[in-house]
């Protein structure tokens, strides 16, 4: 969660497809907006201080304004229904600087792929790549036409003749996502963002189809659900403090350490955001968490309390 709040007004809010409402959000009191590269988000603190992350849509650099686009998700903690719901035009909101965790590589072409509201940071992406004068294509997928959001301004985008619009093309299982991946190249990466089926099924075909892990990349806005089979409790060691705190299977380490008035700074709560992200001194996470990759897993220094735990009896913490 940030420190360093900022305040903003939503100078507009307008519905964008079925069930997306968009927003965009003015500095006050003359302020500057600081500026931001596509892939980036901000934390976005909504009534009864739940703080959600949400994609930049617009084009990157130096912005007057920044652009969000929200899907109301009927089965999601709550966080989208308070921006349908209570978020009016004209009020103020805070939201924190924002962060890059889906920034664009360097690539001979890159192939954009976005599913559903996946299409936020994937935009801003084919803005960037489009001002850079970079080698790239857009594939949008969609349910049905009514939620297809952005229609209107990718159709007026100086990229217009590059992105292909996907409606109702089931994905798994009869999904071919063949053609649209096309054969890997050396110099080319891949950008996928959107539901956790609709990534798994495509980053899947990808590497059986020969992408190199290093060229895929993606963000998720929804861990997978967690599955608590095989919990077992181990302890959370604080080191310089000679505290041991015990965490229950079935409780998570963060809920463990503020059982024990710890408080770590919390976010997503789900294992995407980075934003509890501990350093381990001794003993081995079981890392849980779709922030860190394989290789800073395999470090086996950090993990994220939120929602991963340990596969020895005892992790000793840095805080
Ligand atoms: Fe987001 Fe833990 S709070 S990863």
């Amino acid at each position: 969660m940030s420190d360093d709040w900022i305040t903003v007004r939503i100078a507009a809010r307008r519905r964008l497809a079925e069930d997306v409402v968009g927003l965009s959000l003015a500095p006050v009191d003359g302020a500057v907006l600081p500026p931001f590269t596509a892939g980036a988000h901000v934390d976005l603190e909504l009534p009864g201080g739940v703080v959600r992350q949400y994609s930049l849509c617009n084009a990157p650099g130096a912005p007057d304004r920044y652009e969000l686009g929200v899907l109301l998700d009927r089965q999601g903690r709550g966080g989208s229904r308070a921006v349908h719901e209570a978020l009016a035009e004209g009020q103020a909101v805070r939201i924190s600087a924002p962060r890059n965790l889906f920034a664009l590589q360097q690539a001979e072409h890159i192939v954009l792929m976005a599913g559903g509201i996946g299409i936020t940071p994937i935009l801003a992406m084919a803005e960037q790549l489009s001002c850079e004068g970079a080698s790239f294509e857009l594939h949008y997928f969609v349910r049905s036409a009514e939620r297809a959001a952005f229609v209107d301004r990718l159709g007026e985008a100086r990229f217009a003749g590059r992105w292909q619009l996907h409606v109702g093309e089931r994905i798994p299982p009869s999904f071919d996502a063949a053609p649209t991946l096309g054969t890997p190249q050396p110099g080319h990466r891949l950008y996928i963002c959107g539901p956790n089926g609709f990534m798994d099924f495509v980053l899947d075909r990808a590497r059986a189809g020969g992408w190199a892990e290093d060229r895929l990349h993606s963000e998720r806005f929804a861990a997978p659900p967690p599955s608590a089979e095989g919990d077992r409790p181990f302890e959370l060691e604080i080191e310089g403090r000679g505290l041991i705190v015990p965490v229950a299977a079935g409780q998570s380490a963060a809920a463990a350490l503020a059982a024990a008035g710890i408080s770590i700074p919390l976010s997503c709560e789900q294992g995407i955001c980075g934003t509890c992200l501990t350093t381990v001194a001794a003993g081995i996470p079981d890392h849980r968490d779709a922030y860190l990759s394989d290789q800073e897993k395999a470090a086996n220094d950090c993990f994220t309390p939120c929602c991963s735990r340990a596969a020895t009896p005892r992790l000793v913490i840095q805080l």
